[in-house]
């Protein structure tokens, strides 16, 4: 999507369509009502819900094109409540689209990124291809307010139907930001987003592949493409170099599957790094999941393509962090493998030696995630990374814990989730944390190893969590459990149904905080 800025007034703007945003300036709080007068407090009711919309432009013309239908009550400013206008009367425009942002008191740079995914939604699926999107007038800087329309205009704009022979490709192909300020500063902020869009994009079409498609091979040739074309250096190994590690617990789950194992390492080392910080993402990247041994049932297994999303969020990021250039080294370790059942395969009951030494016991082979990444935790350990992030489709618990909305987020320590926190609150994605205390230790343990890697029934995502902090040692570390994120079960507004991307967006502003 081409995006460029155009500093005129919004009703001399030339354009296939108009995005204006209406807000909805009532400021009556729905969660403070007097409850011990009940006739005062029903008398309140009726006022509180009459909502107050407002265009967030001072435009005359564009006030008066929208004051009719304002008035006529058919425009609350909702969220995502869109009104299209044709040849509105005063403007250029060939239409308006009026799209409601909610309350105007809570209106943040979040709510204006899935503004201007819908938008491109709304409008794409009415055949347009460009459109122009007037920047409100609140009180989000302009700069952050640009970024958030780029990201959520390019994010809007992806579909998954790669397969489809009557795919009709319809995306929208331009944008243009109207704004009055300093276009310099406009565009380099756009441009952050653009990168960081399209990043999560990136991210996107690898984990919407098959794994048919998808293999660990071929998910480290993407990688590979990837970093010749942004400057990264990449590193594959396969069988030979995972055994000469003893990456026996990753080696454990790969054994069974006639593709190869890949390990990926993607490593950005700017000049003028602080010496003394080595971030290290670690993603869980199996191509596909059938629980091995312990096999899944058939319903839903189909899904399974997506538990390497982990892996191409890291892949992703770092497309991210090459392009944004912040000044701290940042090394990728991607685990990938496919988890098979064969006559290879590792067995409940078996014990396997990690990479660091300990031994796990084998309860469940579908508990296979947290075995690559425990030698991946501890690669990225000997290479040096002095704070640690993984990400992983990891337990079916942690959806059953937080649904399709929150990742669950687990830290090492208050100061690493402080950072993370402030991160992902920027990029618009929600976390919500899960206890890691030392008190639910005893769920990994095992009668004859040091750990077992499955066993109790409840507290699943914890138990996942604890096992890998065994593994991450004394590095902060932040573990980030997407199983239910990041794939969306139905299509938003915003976003496609399919694959999300979510948590790219948190990890590269977590790795820009350190490059600052
Ligand atoms: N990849 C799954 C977790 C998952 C479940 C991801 C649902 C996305 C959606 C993981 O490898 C797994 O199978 N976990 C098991 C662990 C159990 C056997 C201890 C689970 O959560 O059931
Ligand atoms: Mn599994
Ligand atoms: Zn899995």
């Amino acid at each position: 999507m081409n995006t460029n800025f155009s500093s005129s007034s919004p009703s001399q703007v030339e354009t296939d369509c108009l995005v204006v945003v209406v807000l909805d300036q009532s400021d009556k709080d729905q969660t403070n009502k007097d409850q011990s007068d009940k006739a005062k407090n029903e008398k309140q009711e009726g006022e509180k819900d009459k909502p107050n919309p407002s265009v967030t432009t001072s435009d005359g013309a564009v006030r008066d094109a929208a004051q009719d239908v304002i008035a006529s009550g058919e425009v609350t400013g909702k969220i995502f409540e869109t009104t299209l206008l044709h040849r509105p009367a005063g403007l250029k425009a060939k239409r308006l689209l009026l799209i409601g942002g909610g309350k105007a008191k809570t209106f943040s740079a979040s709510d204006l990124r899935k503004l201007a995914g819908a938008a491109v939604r709304t409008l794409k699926a009415k055949s347009l291809r460009s459109f122009a999107c007037v920047l409100p007038d609140t009180s989000i800087p302009n700069p952050d307010a640009v970024r958030a329309v780029v990201e959520g205009a390019v994010i809007g704009n992806f579909e998954p139907d790669y397969y489809k022979s009557d795919r009709k490709d319809q995306q929208i192909d331009a944008l243009t930001i109207v704004s009055q300020g300093d276009t310099k500063v406009l565009e380099s902020a756009g441009e952050v987003g653009r990168i960081v869009a399209e990043s999560q994009n990136f991210t996107r079409d690898l984990v919407n592949e098959p794994s048919n498609r998808m293999t660990p091979t071929l998910l480290a040739e993407r990688a590979r493409k990837m970093a010749g074309e942004a400057g990264l250096k990449c590193e594959t190994y396969s069988t030979d170099k995972i055994k000469e590690l003893k990456m026996g617990a990753f080696w454990g789950v790969a054994q069974g599957s006639d593709e190869p194992p890949v390990l990926i390492v993607l490593r950005y080392e700017p000049q003028g790094a602080a010496k003394d910080v080595h971030l290290g993402l670690v993603g869980k990247g199996i191509t596909f999941d059938t629980g091995g041994i312990s096999i899944k049932p058939a319903d839903g297994m189909e899904k399974m393509k997506y538990d390497m999303a982990g892996g191409a969020t890291m892949i992703g990021a770092m497309r991210a962090i090459a392009l944004l250039r912040p000044k701290v080294k940042v090394t990728a370790v991607i685990m990938a493998t496919e988890n098979m059942p064969s006559g290879k395969a590792q067995k409940p009951g078996d014990v396997q030696i990690a990479m660091s030494g300990k031994s796990i016991e084998i309860i469940n082979t579908d508990a296979e995630g947290r075995l690559v990444l425990a030698d991946g935790l501890t690669y990225a350990r000997q290479l040096g990374c002095t704070h640690l992030v993984d990400a992983a489709t990891l337990t079916g618990a942690v959806v059953v814990a937080l649904g399709y909305i929150n990742v669950g987020i687990f830290a090492s320590d208050d100061q690493i989730y402080a950072r993370f926190a402030t991160a992902a609150n920027q990029a618009g994605e929600k976390m919500w944390r899960m206890p890691l205390d030392d008190d639910y230790k005893e769920l990994i343990k095992s009668g004859i190893a040091d750990m077992a890697n499955a066993g109790a029934r409840y507290g699943g995502a914890i138990f996942a969590a604890m096992f890998l902090k065994e593994f991450a040692e004394d590095t902060p570390w932040i573990h980030l459990d997407i199983a239910g994120t990041a794939w969306m079960e139905e299509q938003k507004p915003w976003i496609a149904k399919g694959p999300s991307g979510v948590a790219l967006r948190s990890l590269v502003e977590f790795v820009k905080g350190w490059g600052a």
